[in-house]
């Protein structure tokens, strides 16, 4: 596996807007914000207490280390610091969001929504706040929600989170699952006239994958008990290579019926943002689509499976290092529990 994030950087190209019309924009993202946490748990780190290698973690995922919440820090404060920047990134003000939309598995408390923790954190009070749990593709579910309310004129300014502290409900002695999974936020702030316009959005979800990415206890079937926490219940649990495979026909899958929709064909899109779960779901995801260079976007070397903040890292992250530009179509396609998937397409402005 080579270090992906020394592949290099494809720079601007023509974009099918410029030959082709593309359809009127849904809403748009005037802003974009991420954080990771200082913390970073390096593979070799792992590999101390955990029957693995780096050697191993990295042919086998593409990833080194991965971003570890502090003690003190849960899934709101992460949040909190993503969503400051996206709204500094937008010129917004929280006093002007008019809904707050937050996806995440792992949220602070049960009960109440993490989204109501981070709307008083912003100051924004009486602004509706409300979770989406849709695992790894909650940001994509949550912009697609925010798309339809900005359209249908409901809501005007919403901001969308996608947060998760995946380490906090990690099974450290699961040495299949343990070496993936990271923790960071990103956020959106969605209105009408951003600078990334949402040409398409779409979701999924099929009930029958529950059991092959879940955690088992803790809920109402099986509530939390001496007996679910000795045997790891409150863990997530994962059938890795049957995930493997739905990941990679579902996004593959989500990818076709997204270009078609817009007509254009998926080698058209400039960049495509795959969930980052693991660099050999995305390269095959790629080579599904006949596409192998670096516009499929593998970005997981440093912060691993980050969840429901995936996708708004990796585009974060794209744009700090200078892949986004003027006129490009860029398709994000996430999947996860539920099992669950999400793909939406960016124009960005000139
Ligand atoms: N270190 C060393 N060896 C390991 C290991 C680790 N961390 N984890 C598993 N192995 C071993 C297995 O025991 C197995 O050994 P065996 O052949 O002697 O039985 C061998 O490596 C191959 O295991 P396998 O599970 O087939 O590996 P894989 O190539 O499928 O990779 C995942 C495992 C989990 C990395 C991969 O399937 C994956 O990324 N799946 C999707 C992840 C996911 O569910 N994400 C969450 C939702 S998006």
């Amino acid at each position: 596996m080579p270090d992906t994030l020394s592949r290099t950087v494809p720079g601007p190209s023509p974009s099918p807007s410029t030959e082709r019309p593309l359809p009127t924009a849904i809403c748009s993202i005037a802003g974009l914000g991420h954080y990771l946490p200082e913390r970073v748990l390096t593979n070799d780190e792992l590999a101390l207490t955990v029957d693995t290698s780096d050697e191993w973690i990295m042919e086998r995922t593409g990833i080194r280390g991965r971003h570890c919440a502090a003690p003190e820090e849960a899934t709101s404060d992460m949040a909190h610091r993503a969503s400051l920047e996206a709204l500094a990134d937008a010129g917004v003000h929280p006093a002007e969001l008019d809904l707050i939309l937050l996806a995440t598995s792992t949220p602070d408390t049960p009960v109440p929504s993490t989204a109501c923790y981070l709307q008083t954190r912003l100051g924004c009070k009486r602004v509706p706040a409300m979770d989406i749990a849709a695992g790894c593709a909650g940001y994509g579910f949550a912009l697609h929600m925010a798309a339809g309310a900005v359209k249908s004129g409901m809501h005007n300014t919403v901001l969308v989170v996608g947060a998760d502290t995946l380490t906090r409900i990690t099974n450290y002695a699961d040495r299949q699952s343990c070496i993936l999974f990271g923790d960071g936020a990103g956020a959106a702030v969605v209105r009408p006239g951003g600078r990334f316009d949402v040409l398409y959005s779409n979701i999924g979800s099929d009930g029958d994958g529950a059991s092959m990415i879940r955690v088992r206890a803790g809920g109402s079937r099986t509530p939390a008990s001496a007996e679910s926490v000795a045997s790891a219940g409150h863990t997530l649990e994962i059938h890795g290579r049957e995930v493997f495979k739905a990941a990679v026909l579902q996004m593959t899958d989500c990818i076709r019926k997204a270009a078609a929709a817009v007509g254009v064909r998926p080698e058209d899109f400039d960049l495509i943002i795959p969930h980052q779960a693991n660099a050999r779901i995305i390269e095959a995801v790629g080579r599904q689509l006949d596409i192998t260079d670096k516009r499929v976007v593998i970005d997981m070397i440093e912060t691993g499976n980050t969840a429901a903040a995936s996708i708004p890292v990796a585009l974060g992250r794209a744009r700090r290092r200078g892949l986004l530009h003027p006129g490009q179509l860029v398709a994000t396609v996430g999947f996860g529990a539920g099992l669950a998937w999400a793909c939406q397409i960016l124009h960005i402005r000139n």
